[in-house]
């Protein structure tokens, strides 16, 4: 069945790839996006000249715009993705996190909220709030400790994590206090196609083709839970579709590996695709530097909430996720000739030129 959706955020990472996976699905969507650094209109190219994608250049702190949208397409669902998003940006302008993140987030929920109470009774009872959350917001684990679950008390450690948790909280309460049918999900790192390079995966593999150091964080030692961000938009069309209002899952790759492990498999993979001129290993350009102010040591997730109710698993192996990755970055070359501008090169002096080598 098509629905409306009025996707926030649709020009990044994970929020492109649900908006033209959603449009493959049928569905019509009204993408709002502020365009922020991270937000790139190439990642929508695919949707391209498609009538069934509309795209809104603003905030979802924007009452008034966020009313219109919601007066004139009345969606079926607002899914929510738009967020700031990287834990080092988040360490020197919290600030930031707080407005888009809290603050954007509570705003688009009253809004969303009083336009909902105006639907006829059969409508507002279908209608659905998907928050995208994140695992950070649990905090960090030790090396045998268990997974998180969706019972974990929240215990964020970063200002990124901190505000996610702070909306995860004012998400929960419109259920509890308006009604409101609100679906929250925690995803553990994402990697694939589009990403910022901010991020570790694509910050290597750009860092390794320029001939640039890899700077890895202290030891290299913590443990992250990789999934493919195709993989986390079919999570989400199950919960949309069939979660129960209310309710919270955790969503993750059963994929842990320690930094070093991700970024030796960047490093072999490039061995093997696009090797270095003079023959050597992309490894010898590894540095490890000063690391992460309250840098978690280790994500895990248990998923098997969304297993049992929603018959969701990953089916993508990191390693051949990330092959995959790998070959769509080298494929193109356009696309990260855009992205590596200015406001790039500005953030990697801001937050690489300080460190101090670190003992690996
Ligand atoms: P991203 O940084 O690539 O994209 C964020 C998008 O939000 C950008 O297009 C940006 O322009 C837009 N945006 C920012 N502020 C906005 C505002 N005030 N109004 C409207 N649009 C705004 O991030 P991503 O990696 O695609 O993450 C998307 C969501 O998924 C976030 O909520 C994030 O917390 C969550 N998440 C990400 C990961 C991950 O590994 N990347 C894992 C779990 C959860
Ligand atoms: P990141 O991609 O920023 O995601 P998150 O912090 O949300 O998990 O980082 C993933 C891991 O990689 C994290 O443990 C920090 C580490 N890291 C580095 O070692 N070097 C880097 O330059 C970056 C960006 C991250």
């Amino acid at each position: 069945m098509s629905r409306t959706l009025l996707v926030t955020g649709g020009a990044g990472f994970i929020g492109s790839a649900w908006v033209l996976s959603r449009l493959a699905a049928g569905d019509r969507i009204i993408n709002l996006d502020l365009l922020t650094y991270s937000g790139n209109p190439e990642n929508l190219a695919e949707a391209a000249g498609n009538p069934a994608h509309v795209f809104v250049k603003g905030d979802i702190g924007d009452e008034g715009l966020v009313k219109a949208l919601l007066e004139t397409h009345r969606p079926d669902a607002v899914v929510n993705f738009a967020a700031e998003t990287h834990v080092d940006r988040s360490i020197l302008d919290p600030d930031r996190f707080v407005r888009t993140n809290v603050l954007g987030t509570s705003v688009l929920l009253r809004t969303v909220r009083d336009w909902w109470l105006t639907l006829p009774e059969e409508r507002r009872a279908a209608f659905r709030f998907l928050h995208i959350s994140t695992d950070e917001v649990y905090g960090s684990l030790g090396p045998s400790d268990a997974p998180f679950t969706e019972s974990t008390p929240l215990r964020p450690n970063s200002p990124y994590a901190a505000s996610k948790a702070a909306a995860d909280h004012f998400v929960r309460a419109w259920h509890e206090t308006y009604g409101l049918p609100v679906l929250i999900t925690r995803c553990s790192n994402n990697y694939g196609p589009r990403q910022f390079p901010e991020k570790l995966i694509p910050l290597m593999i750009l860092s390794a083709l320029e001939g640039k150091p890899l700077p890895v964080y202290g030891t290299g030692g913590n443990i992250r839970d990789w999934l493919h961000v195709e993989d986390h938009c079919e999570a989400l069309a199950l919960v949309l579709e069939r979660g129960q209002p209310g309710g919270t899952w955790n969503i993750g790759g059963g994929s842990g590996r320690t930094n070093m492990e991700a970024v030796g498999a960047v490093c072999s993979l490039l061995d093997e695709l696009r090797p270095r001129a003079d023959g050597r290993s992309y490894l010898e350009q590894i540095r490890h530097v000063e690391d992460r102010a309250g840098h978690d040591f280790r994500y895990a997730t248990d998923f098997s909430r969304i297993t049992r109710e929603l018959g969701w698993r990953p089916r993508r192996r990191f390693e051949e996720g990330l092959a995959e990755t790998v070959r769509w970055y080298l494929g193109h070359p356009q696309w990260v000739r855009r992205v590596v501008t200015g406001e790039y090169r500005a953030w990697l002096e801001l937050n690489y030129a300080g460190r101090a080598d670190a003992a690996p």
